[in-house]
């Protein structure tokens, strides 16, 4: 029997915009989905998950396993089939948490084995994983779930960064999931149609990562509050944030460094940068304007046992 985890993830700045060649920071979060797998009836794979038990043989096609189970399914197919793979995971689902690509890079952690642990080969794998289900994934959040710790992504590679020592998340749900290539491909379309404003938004994101880069490096969790705050404004410019999301924004930006939607929007969740001055008085703020509501460390273990 072979086992890994991997965490889930939030994205301090840059969805969406990242999808379109801008950079983004990302954050590994204190919940993980964890894969074991071992030998089965060869060529087929059987996966067991919250979403059920499903047998599938070798000679289906990938598009036909449910799709909730077709990464895991991908990544043993890979290895050669022959697996009882089974996943387990406290990441919330569909709310923009990572619970997929954490998933993904587990099961390449756990069936592809020691030696992809942590490496590249982990992070290609599960990225083709994921692909099966959401075509247009920019590599983000695998990459985030694989590295763990604070990275900023570019160009479909990563570079750790510094996670500053005293800060944490509140991150904070509607309770409403959504699915990340149906907002993604709207976002294309809305770029398409105002390619001048898109791309003057994706300008000012870029503006704003770098700025955040440098506000991790010396500690500054007022400026990089700040800057995930005016992230928030271009999200919304895109249409991504919704009435749920904006209260959520509005009660923890009240107590919180800054707050924003991570991940696709739409539905989802929003994050709060803080620290011990502050986390509990955010978590009591977002908890009374209707959220289910944790505080995360910011920069958990990435892709392990
Ligand atoms: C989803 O967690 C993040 C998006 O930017 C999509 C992606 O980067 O693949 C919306």
């Amino acid at each position: 029997m072979r086992a890994a985890s991997a965490p889930g993830k939030a994205i301090l700045l840059g969805e969406h915009f990242v999808v379109h060649g801008t950079g983004a920071l990302l954050c590994a979060i204190g919940r993980r989905a964890r894969v074991t797998c071992s030998g089965g009836t060869a060529g087929a794979v059987r996966v067991r998950s919250a979403y059920g038990d499903e047998e599938v043989p070798a000679a289906s096609a990938i598009s036909s396993v449910t799709a909730h189970h077709r990464p895991v399914v991908q990544v043993a197919r890979e290895a050669g089939g022959g697996l009882d793979v089974s996943v387990e995971s406290d990441i919330p689902a569909g709310v923009g948490l990572g619970s997929s690509s954490a998933c993904c890079v587990a099961a390449a952690g756990a069936i592809l084995g020691g030696a992809a642990a942590g490496a590249p080969a982990a992070i290609a794998a599960a990225l083709r994983a994921e692909r099966t289900v959401f075509a247009a994934a920019s590599g983000a959040d695998t990459a985030a779930c694989a590295a763990g710790g604070v990275i900023a992504f570019s160009g479909g590679s990563h570079e750790a960064c510094e996670a500053p020592p005293r800060a944490s998340l509140v991150v904070a749900s509607t309770g409403r999931a959504h699915t990340t290539a149906d907002v993604v491909a709207s976002v294309r379309r809305r770029a398409e149609s105002d390619a001048a404003r898109f791309g003057s938004l994706c300008e000012r994101v870029a503006g704003l990562v770098d700025d955040a880069r440098a506000a991790l490096r010396s500690g500054d969790l007022v400026a990089l509050g700040r800057h995930m705050a005016e992230n928030q404004e271009c999200l919304a410019g895109i249409g991504v944030s919704d009435a749920g999301l904006d209260r959520l924004v509005r009660a923890a930006s009240a107590t919180s460094y800054g707050a924003k939607l991570t991940g696709a929007g739409r539905g989802g969740c929003v994050i709060a940068l803080v620290d011990a001055s502050n986390a509990a008085r955010t978590l009591k703020a977002v908890r009374g304007a209707g959220a289910e509501a944790f505080e995360s460390e910011m920069g958990a273990r990435g892709l392990g046992a």
